[in-house]
């Protein structure tokens, strides 16, 4: 890229990009959570900006800083998040939900740390809801963009993701794959579309994919009216 003459290639559109796990509290001193770093969420996020997008970040917590000219909006639990991606989704142009989502939360939050005595103890769990599967029912004028981590049968469980959430778009990877895993600067993914076709890419920084992923959404958007 033209480091004198940036591409801002974004700058007609509004995006928002979910990044990190979120956190499910238990009691006051502990949560469930996963191991999303929140790089990529991060990595498109400042790869957009850069290409001009006005860059709206709802972030679970993560250990990264926040790329220049983003706004951010920081959540911890999948309920916050869900609350803070639908007040801004009628003013976006394009959602990439690349946050780790808990699917379950404990069904009781204990006031008070929970005391270990000799038995031991059971946590019940109840569903979270699904963001993205409500942001795909929602969706108006949107470009729709979800991420998918699967351990096996990739392709197959992809597929079924991208057409139960009414996505554009979907960057699935298997994040038992060397290079692909949570943490790692770097990843290997295919994209899906909902005409069943699917790209595989090699392993990239995950900088450089971002650009990908925003170079594919921008066709998306010649080959839509929107
Ligand atoms: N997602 C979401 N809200 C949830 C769970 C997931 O918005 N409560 C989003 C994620 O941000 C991601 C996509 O849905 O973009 C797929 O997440 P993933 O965990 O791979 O799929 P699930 O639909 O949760 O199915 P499962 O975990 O059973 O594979
Ligand atoms: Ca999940």
């Amino acid at each position: 890229k033209n480091v004198l003459k940036p591409n801002k290639d974004l700058a007609w559109s509004k995006v928002l990009v979910t990044a990190g796990g979120t956190r499910e509290p238990i009691d006051p001193v502990r949560y469930i959570s996963n191991r999303s770093s929140g790089k990529m969420g991060y990595a498109l996020a400042e790869t957009a900006s850069n290409r001009g997008a006005e860059v709206y970040l709802v972030s679970a917590p993560t250990r990264l800083a926040v790329p220049d000219g983003v706004n951010i909006i920081n959540v911890e639990t999948a309920e916050q998040m869900y609350q803070a991606v639908m007040d801004l989704y009628p003013r976006m142009d394009v959602v990439i939900k690349a946050a780790a989502v808990a699917d379950y939360r404990p069904r009781v939050v204990a006031a008070q740390k929970i005391k270990k005595n000799n038995a031991d103890l059971v946590l019940e769990l109840e569903k979270n809801p699904d963001i993205l599967m409500e942001l795909g029912k929602q969706k108006k004028h949107q470009l729709l963009v979800g991420f998918a981590a699967e351990t096996e049968d990739l392709i197959n469980n992809a597929r079924e993701k991208i057409n139960k959430k009414n996505l554009d778009m979907l960057v699935a990877n298997d994040v038992t794959k060397t290079g692909a895993g949570f943490g790692s600067d770097t990843n290997v993914v295919n994209i899906l579309y909902p005409d069943g076709s699917v790209e595989p890419l090699p392993l990239m920084d995950k900088l450089a994919l971002s650009e990908v992923i925003w170079d594919k959404v921008l066709q998306l958007k010649a080959g839509k009216k929107i």
